[in-house]
């Protein structure tokens, strides 16, 4: 401890703090850091911190040596949301559980951790820095042709592989407990599942010609809410597997050569189709962003040929690795036959299309917007990508008993965009 107070300025207050949580701001980071020994050395002295995080919910510092140029990242998770809403904080452990877990699975695709206090409710971990955020990339109509088989992978092996058919009910079940995440699915369940079917949230700020066509149709649409009131029943009572929870492109960081998935905090059990209809919607909004803002560009004609094909590419590839890993790792005895797995199977393509159709809805007209459609500019070329999403948002949930193979993506978007573009003629 003494050795401390000679080493560096200020670090008797600070160690002694550490032994109670606090909310850390940039020279508190840069603080805590030194005096705990982490990621730099001894010769990396000029740190400078920033908070880059652009969330609703953490604070994410990049904290830099200007000599040497290396960087880390430390995230904490306060009492209070970035957006001052109170909030347990229990997220942070299971953050830090599932990205140590996922990196046993799928050490590739997620950040290296460096550290994690309990106390501090922080994880100071690998920045990404040679990635970019895969929202942004898509926005710019990057493509990636390895995408479909790398998210699959990370599927399989980190979600699927945590179902009771391969790990037991009993172990399973203490899982369960350990990653009871009250107040993420809280959040989701009213945010995903429920705000956006309720009249008092259709305020929210879409454009004006499309408020009648929500109030009028689509929050009247019992059929509508009858299914989406099934998939927020399954969202809370089926612990079918321990999922990312969050898995949209913002999430997700990308370069030519690979990618790497962050920000697990919402992990919970729950069905495997509200990760993988998370990845799907969000390559929709990309998709569809692109068709109203150049829909004759050769550039964009292909960014959106990729899109649909990394759909399909993501159905097929699944539709076969899931099939071939329970048939390999299965181990209950009565769930061994080919006709069980295609009926599991059947269930989670479903789940699928519903989740990524709820997914879609929530973004275009819940509080969480996405920037993909956010920020088109021209007020026509935004109400008629709004109208499209929530047209495909509606089909994928209503008719998702349907929608299991991958070209009927495809040709339900390609009917939301006729079907919209005919209505707002
Ligand atoms: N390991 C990392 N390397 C580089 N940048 C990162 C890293 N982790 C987070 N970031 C940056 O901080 C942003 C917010 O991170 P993250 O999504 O984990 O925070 P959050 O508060 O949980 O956000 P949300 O409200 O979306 O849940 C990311 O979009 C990214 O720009
Ligand atoms: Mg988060």
């Amino acid at each position: 401890m003494i050795l401390i107070i000679e080493l560096f300025d200020r670090k008797l207050e600070v160690k002694i703090m550490y032994t109670s949580h606090f909310k850390m701001n940039e020279q508190e980071v840069i603080d805590y850091l030194k005096a705990k020994q982490l990621f730099f050395t001894a010769q990396e002295n000029k740190l400078i911190a920033k908070e880059i995080g652009d969330g609703n919910m953490n604070y994410v510092y990049r904290v830099t040596d200007q000599g040497s140029g290396r960087s880390v990242i430390v995230k904490q998770a306060d009492k209070y949301t970035r957006s001052s809403r109170k909030i347990g904080q229990k997220r942070n452990k299971i953050e830090f559980e599932l990205l140590r877990f996922e990196a046993e699975k799928c050490p590739d695709m997620v950040p290296q951790i460096f550290h994690y206090d309990e106390i501090m409710t922080c994880i100071v971990m690998e920045d990404l820095k040679a990635y970019q955020n895969m929202r942004f990339a898509l926005m710019e109509e990057k493509s990636f042709p390895f995408f479909s088989q790398k998210i699959v992978e990370f599927i399989i092996k980190t979600i699927v592989s945590t179902m009771d058919s391969f790990v037991g009910p009993m172990f399973k079940r203490k899982q369960v407990q350990k990653y009871t995440n009250v107040d993420a699915c809280d959040i989701t369940e009213r945010l995903v599942l429920t705000n956006p079917y309720r009249e008092k949230y259709a305020q929210a700020p879409i454009e004006e010609v499309n408020l009648p066509y929500l109030y009028n149709h689509f929050q009247m649409d019992q059929q509508l809410l009858l299914e989406a009131a099934k998939l927020k029943y399954k969202f809370k009572n089926e612990t079918q597997a321990l999922l990312h929870g969050d898995l949209h492109s913002g999430s997700i960081f990308i370069n030519q050569t690979g990618m790497k998935i962050i920000d697990p905090e919402f992990a919970c059990y729950a069905p495997i189709g509200y990760d993988i209809g998370n990845v799907i919607a969000n390559l929709f909004f990309a998709h569809i962003r692109s068709y109203v803002l150049n829909p004759g560009s050769e550039q964009s004609k292909y960014f959106r040929q990729w899109i649909e094909n990394t759909v399909m590419g993501i159905i097929t590839d699944f539709t076969k690795k899931f099939l071939l890993y329970f048939q390999e790792n299965v181990t209950d005895a009565m769930e061994k036959s080919q006709d069980y797995r295609q009926w599991l199977l059947h269930l989670i393509l479903e789940d699928t299309a519903g989740y990524a159709g709820l997914e879609i809805n929530r973004r275009i007209i819940g509080i969480a917007k996405v920037k993909d459609i956010e920020s088109i500019q021209d007020k026509n070329q935004k109400a008629l990508a709004e109208r499209i999403l929530l047209m495909l948002g509606r089909n994928l949930i209503v008719n998702r008993t349907q929608i299991k193979a991958a070209e009927n993506y495809t040709a339900a978007l390609a009917e939301a965009c006729a079907l919209a573009e005919r209505e707002m003629k």
